[in-house]
């Protein structure tokens, strides 16, 4: 059931590559509470066509850019304001990816020039966006600009590798352009913390499915899925938090802030 709470809002949405998405599910919950907007991923995600479905769906263009590309990001804002009829109000940057983690090296083996397109990939698109918006004066007074991380970013991971590098930066990324985007137009810059889900990229990460029934025992509420993650993303994007800027947002079900769970005591007790 939608609320109307983004009726009116325009917005681009990176990150959906099938249903599983955390963005696919975004794109569906804001198309529901009455925005409009851009889908945009990466070129080559693009060949796999499942993107259309949810396009049509949404009735929403498509604008293919690569995250690491400048020239693809101002292209993505100019069309998306043209083809959206003014300015944005809201941004979703919703891209991860570690050749590091996904070729299996550990912490201890890193291939550096891997580790260069994590960053780039995960975190340093993060503020090409927003330099980009900002430069070409593309979002509204208010608007609100999210991406996903992990709380990897604060507590290590064992499997996490580089990409806990990665998620670190963004986050920074998300207060340090807080700030700028804040004073300069009232926009609003957040990161959500994400419990463990089941996508292509939380699925590339070794010991994924254990962690995830682990994680699930440790959270009073048990793990957020993708569509709980749709609607506090549409709440990020909306009118009721227009004074929440900079944070690190946990949405994790309580995992973050539990030491230990009646549950995981159990599971380690001695027979
Ligand atoms: N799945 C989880 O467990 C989990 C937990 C916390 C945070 N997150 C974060 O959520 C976000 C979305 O991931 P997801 O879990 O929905 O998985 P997903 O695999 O569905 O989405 C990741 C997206 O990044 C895109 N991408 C990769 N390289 C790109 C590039 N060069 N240019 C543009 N796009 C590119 C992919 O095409 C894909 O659409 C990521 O930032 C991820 O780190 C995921």
């Amino acid at each position: 059931m939608g609320y109307g709470l983004l009726k009116g809002k325009r917005g681009i949405i990176s990150g959906a590559l099938d249903e599983n998405s955390i963005a696919w599910k975004v794109a569906q919950r804001a198309k529901e509470e009455g925005a409009i907007f851009t889908l945009t991923n990466a070129p080559i995600a693009m060949r796999m066509g499942e993107i259309n479905k949810l396009a049509e769906e949404c009735n929403a263009e498509i604008i293919p850019a690569d995250a690491t590309s400048l020239e693809d990001i101002e292209k993505l804002f100019s069309r998306s304001t043209e083809v959206l009829g003014g300015k944005l109000d809201f941004v979703l940057h919703s891209i991860g990816m570690s050749p590091n983690v996904r070729k299996g090296k550990e912490y201890g083996d890193l291939n550096y020039d891997w580790y260069k397109q994590s960053i780039d990939i995960s975190a340093m698109s993060f503020h090409k966006f927003m330099q980009v918006a900002e430069k070409q004066d593309a979002i509204n007074e208010w608007g609100s600009i999210v991406a996903l991380t992990y709380m990897a970013a604060q507590r290590t991971f064992s499997f996490y590798s580089d990409m806990a590098d990665a998620k670190a930066m963004l986050e920074s990324i998300a207060r340090s352009y807080g700030y700028r985007y804040g004073k300069l137009k009232n926009v609003r810059v957040n990161t959500v913390s994400q419990s463990p889900t089941k996508t292509r990229a939380g699925g590339g990460i070794g010991g994924f499915d254990h962690f995830y029934e682990f994680a699930e025992k440790m959270a009073p509420l048990g793990n957020a899925s993708a569509d709980d993650c749709a609607d506090y993303v549409v709440t990020l994007f909306s009118d009721l938090t227009r004074k929440v800027t900079m944070q690190n947002l946990f949405h994790d079900g309580g995992f973050s802030m539990t030491g230990i769970s009646a549950e995981v005591l159990e599971m380690i007790k001695p027979e």
